[in-house]
């Protein structure tokens, strides 16, 4: 039962999808609108452990129940053009399947492929991705229907994301029936990139992940230690809901643990909801503070210590002595950090820390 209600790993869909809602229905509406449209570009950005990727897995259901034939996230890497292709294929089949098309015989109307969307042996050997997802759309536009592409891990100065870009754009340019999402780290955007990426990424429409509301968290662990026969006063689990900082990995830990120290009594007191909160902090520092620091530079990491020095929310005069660095210099460092979303400025001349419990993990080394 415990494994069924949470589910605290990276890529794990969770029983329930706590505070995304309003975020899933705003992306579909923009995936629905006419070829073309700037909202059938997305770019979904949140740090490690924010529910990128299992967004991803939601959108590839509901959009697929819209009609769409879906090419599942797949993660930039070397290769991923053939796998889009041969995710197209799949799901493209399916649907024809199901829309009692017969798809034997090469009698798609469009040249080139053998059976179903399967190309003939010289198309898959010696043509392009541009190619091929051009005849993939043009043949499933013929059944009605669009395609999205789901993209997961978004490395934006990788070349076969350039060349899926550019593909899409000319396919918009078109008319025909595509769409794509895309979720990456918030510095994925503001890297140093090749011109026609940086162009495209800057005019998609970008959806943030935020922090889920502690309502939205608190209702959850209410409903989910009343299934798990819990018996969890108020008070403790508002402090659950108050640890979870609106991290849906951490929501997903403390969850897990409070049911695992509950134990057989099926009890919580102060302590054991302590222990509880204390290990899944733990866990959060290991697999999203640790990875983000290490993602970073020295400087950058100068600056993070500094500002926890300092204590938060940090005046930027202040952190610039603390580094031993001129105002100026800091600056520089500030907008970096902000771009890669793991500092936020709260108001004017100061900073913030923007991943939960970072400011507590680096005050271990001072
Ligand atoms: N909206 C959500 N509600 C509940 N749990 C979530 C939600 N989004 C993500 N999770 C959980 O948080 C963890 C991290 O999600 P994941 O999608 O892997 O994050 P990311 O890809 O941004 O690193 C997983 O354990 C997942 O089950
Ligand atoms: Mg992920």
């Amino acid at each position: 039962m415990t494994e069924a209600l949470f589910s605290p790993s990276f890529g794990n869909r969770p029983h329930e999808l706590v505070g995304r809602e309003a975020i899933l229905d705003n992306i579909l509406t923009g995936l629905k609108s006419q070829p073309g449209s700037k909202d059938r570009a997305v770019v979904i950005l949140g740090q490690r452990g924010s529910g990128k990727t299992v967004l991803l897995w939601e959108l590839a259901d509901r959009a697929s129940e819209a009609g769409f034939v879906v090419a599942t996230p797949t993660i930039v890497t070397d290769g991923m053009l053939e796998r889009v292709v041969e995710k197209i294929q799949d799901a493209g089949e399916n649907c024809l399947r199901k829309k009692r098309v017969p798809i034997s015989g090469g009698n798609l109307g469009v040249l080139g492929f053998s059976v179903g969307l399967q190309f003939t042996p010289e198309i898959q050997d010696s043509k392009s991705f541009q190619y091929k997802l051009t005849q993939l759309t043009r043949a499933l536009s013929k059944q009605g229907k669009g395609i999205l592409i789901l993209v997961d891990e978004l490395q934006a100065n990788s070349p076969d994301i350039r060349q899926l870009i550019i593909a899409y754009q000319e396919l918009v340019g078109e008319g025909q029936n595509i769409a794509i999402v895309m979720a990456g780290l918030p510095g994925a955007v503001s890297a140093t990139l090749n011109d026609k990426v940086l162009t495209f990424l800057n005019r998609a429409k970008k959806v943030v992940l935020e922090p889920l509301p502690f309502s939205d968290v608190d209702a959850f662990y209410l409903n989910a230690f009343k299934k798990l026969g819990l018996d969890v006063p108020g008070e403790l689990r508002r402090e659950a809901s108050t640890a979870v900082q609106g991290s849906p990995y951490l929501l997903q830990l403390i969850g897990h643990n409070v049911s695992l120290y509950a134990g057989s009594e099926k009890t919580i007191d102060d302590a054991t909801m302590s222990e509880a909160i204390k290990s899944a902090q733990i866990d959060y520092e290991n697999d999203v503070c640790k990875t983000t620091l290490s993602a970073l530079s020295d400087k950058d990491r100068a600056f993070l210590t500094a500002m926890a020095k300092v204590g938060t929310p940090a005046k930027m005069s202040e952190v610039a002595l603390a580094m031993g660095e001129s105002q100026d210099y800091a600056q520089k460092y500030r907008r970096r950090l902000i771009d890669a979303g793991v500092i936020e400025s709260p108001e004017r001349g100061k900073v913030d820390f923007a991943v939960p419990y970072l400011e507590k993990y680096l005050e271990q080394d001072i």
